[in-house]
């Protein structure tokens, strides 16, 4: 079991399976307008897309360009697969909360989150969580969210490997917070995102250290392998 994740900047994330290179998995890629991403979304080879919401530093012209470039089909909330459609992407995998799809690779579940989801004044149907299921290794991706009870549920179900949480604060949890769902999602790694990407979510990722869990401070560009 092992993977090799890319982190695209802000929560963008692209996780390879190690043993089966084939199957890449480009979660919320932000590249566009995005001055920390280190990739273009030409540089993006993926065998599926997975978006948390529709909020356009999740979401947009990148993600549709990637699915059309890649044949990659786009996992998200119902509303959101569907307007992916619209844009012209051929293959979507309309999902909501608590479901989840077999892939080749694995499966795709959408967990809870707590905060919005429009796109260019457009409801994008609910924000979710993600957990990829990939090469043996199982991700939770929390995308756009505030700290909720759930988290103990989505550890009991899925008990991830590698979580990734926001830190920025103002949208989404800041460091306290996200150490508090460090300890319920209970871990092995945890990796930092959503943050210094704007001066309005500057963190110092030093300030978020959960204990007993290890921290995982990736720069955009970086490509961190995971497992055996
Ligand atoms: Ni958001
Ligand atoms: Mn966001």
């Amino acid at each position: 079991m092992a993977v090799d994740i890319t982190y695209l900047g802000h929560s963008g994330f692209l996780i390879r399976d190690t043993n089966q290179p084939e199957y890449a998995v480009a979660i919320d890629p932000f590249l566009t307008g995005n001055d920390s991403a280190k990739h273009t979304p030409d540089d993006i080879k993926c065998s599926h897309i997975v978006i948390s919401h529709g909020h356009a530093d999740h979401f947009g012209d990148d993600t549709f360009a990637i699915a059309k470039k890649n044949s990659a089909p786009v996992f998200g909330v119902f509303e959101l697969a569907e307007f992916c459609t619209t844009q012209g992407v051929e293959a979507v995998e309309p999902m909501n909360p608590g479901g989840q799809v077999q892939t080749p690779f694995g499966f795709v579940a959408l967990t809870d989150a707590v905060h919005s989801s429009s796109y260019q004044g457009q409801y994008m149907g609910v924000a979710t969580g993600i957990i990829l299921n990939i090469g043996g290794v199982t991700i939770y991706h929390a995308g756009d969210t505030a700290l909720f009870r759930g988290m103990k549920t989505i550890r009991k179900l899925y008990k991830p490997n590698v979580a990734m949480l926001p830190i920025g604060d103002r949208f989404t949890m800041g460091p306290d917070h996200a150490a508090r769902a460090a300890e319920m999602i209970s871990p092995k790694f945890v990796i930092p995102m959503h943050y210094n990407t704007w001066p309005i979510i500057e963190q110092d990722p030093a300030t978020f250290h959960p204990p007993a869990i290890s921290t995982q401070i990736m720069a955009a560009g970086d490509t961190w392998h995971y497992g055996g």
